[in-house]
């Protein structure tokens, strides 16, 4: 079975280098038609340039696909509203979204002006909030969407000096937890990549020996695949780098548990710590609420 993206129109953010290139070339080649979204700007946000989104539709041209740019900001709400136009008026519908646009303004948190947290959520979650919610409408009103989030290891995992781009990255994994279940009925399904790969924004960060393999087209795969009509999952955070592939979900510990009639004293609490940070022992995390009403009648409190 080949997958195709014929008669599909994709919107790729911050498509003029780097990953978001990669996916849009991948998408494409394979029938879709394309909007190329870039400002153009350094990794910082600053400045602008059409040409990067114009190299990208021309390489698109120059194989045989349809593509055309779009240079509006993710950051305002304008902007994004301008994006989903342009699919619109280009080539009347969308069906896929891939918010990939981003920059970085990385410090310790102590030395970060508060300017510089608030643009990176800006752009980043904003961004992708404003994309999401000008091409939701659309996507409802047709029974079909595809949408993917960019987050990061930053984030999901932390990182030193990104206090401002962890956060904004793993916002993302809050907002598609509760859009998968808006979204379900109209078979609209939005899902997370966690990319690593050798692009502008992490140059000279990666191990020499490891660069060679660093390729975006890696990560695309995987971003076409959860662009596809063959995708059957919504909610899901996938990994990837460099030709490995995983998918990650919240686990929490078995837990422990005191009298519900009365708060447990500190000191009880304390004396419960090790079981509660036993991750010896996991289950899929899906709220306590359940699992509390479940003890509470196994224990005969109710
Ligand atoms: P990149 O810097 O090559 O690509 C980011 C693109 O976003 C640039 O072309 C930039 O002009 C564009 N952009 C910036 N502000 C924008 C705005 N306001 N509106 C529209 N476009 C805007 O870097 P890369 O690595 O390709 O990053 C792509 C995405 O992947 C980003 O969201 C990044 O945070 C994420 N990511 C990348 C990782 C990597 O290893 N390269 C690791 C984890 C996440």
């Amino acid at each position: 079975m080949t997958i195709r993206f014929d008669n599909r129109v994709a919107i790729i953010t911050g498509a003029g280098g780097g990953l978001g290139r990669s996916h849009a070339l991948l998408l494409a080649s394979r029938g879709a038609k394309v909007v190329v979204n870039d400002p153009g700007g350094s990794v910082d946000g600053k400045g602008g340039d059409s040409s990067a989104a114009d190299k990208v539709v021309a390489e698109i041209k120059a194989a045989g696909g349809q593509a055309v740019a779009s240079y509006d900001s993710v950051a305002t709400w304008a902007g994004a509203q301008n994006i989903i136009s342009t699919a619109v008026k280009s080539f009347g519908t969308v069906d896929i979204l891939v918010n990939n646009a981003g920059i970085l303004r990385d410090k310790s948190f102590i030395k970060m002006p508060i300017e510089d947290f608030e643009l990176v959520m800006q752009v980043h979650f904003m961004g992708t909030v404003y994309c999401t919610k000008a091409a939701w409408p659309i996507m409802t009103e047709k029974k079909y969407g595809r949408i993917v989030l960019t987050s990061s290891g930053s984030g999901l995992n932390g990182n030193f000096g990104q206090s401002n781009y962890g956060a904004a990255k793993t916002a993302m994994a809050g907002f598609q937890n509760c859009l998968k279940h808006e979204g379900e009925k109209n078979n609209i399904k939005i899902n997370i990549i966690s990319p690593a790969a050798d692009t502008r924004m992490t140059g000279g960060l990666m191990d020499d020996t490891a660069l060679k393999y660093m390729k975006p087209e890696h990560v695309s795969t995987a971003v076409a695949w959860l662009s596809s009509e063959e995708c059957n999952v919504s909610g899901q955070i996938i990994a990837a780098a460099a030709g490995f592939y995983a998918a990650l979900r919240y686990y929490r510990t078995e837990g422990v548990s005191f009298n519900p009639s009365q708060p447990a004293t500190l000191e009880e609490f304390a004396s419960e710590t090790g079981n509660l940070f036993d991750f010896n022992h996991l289950t899929e995390f899906n709220g306590v609420s359940k699992r509390v009403q479940e003890m509470l009648k196994a224990k005969g409190y109710t």
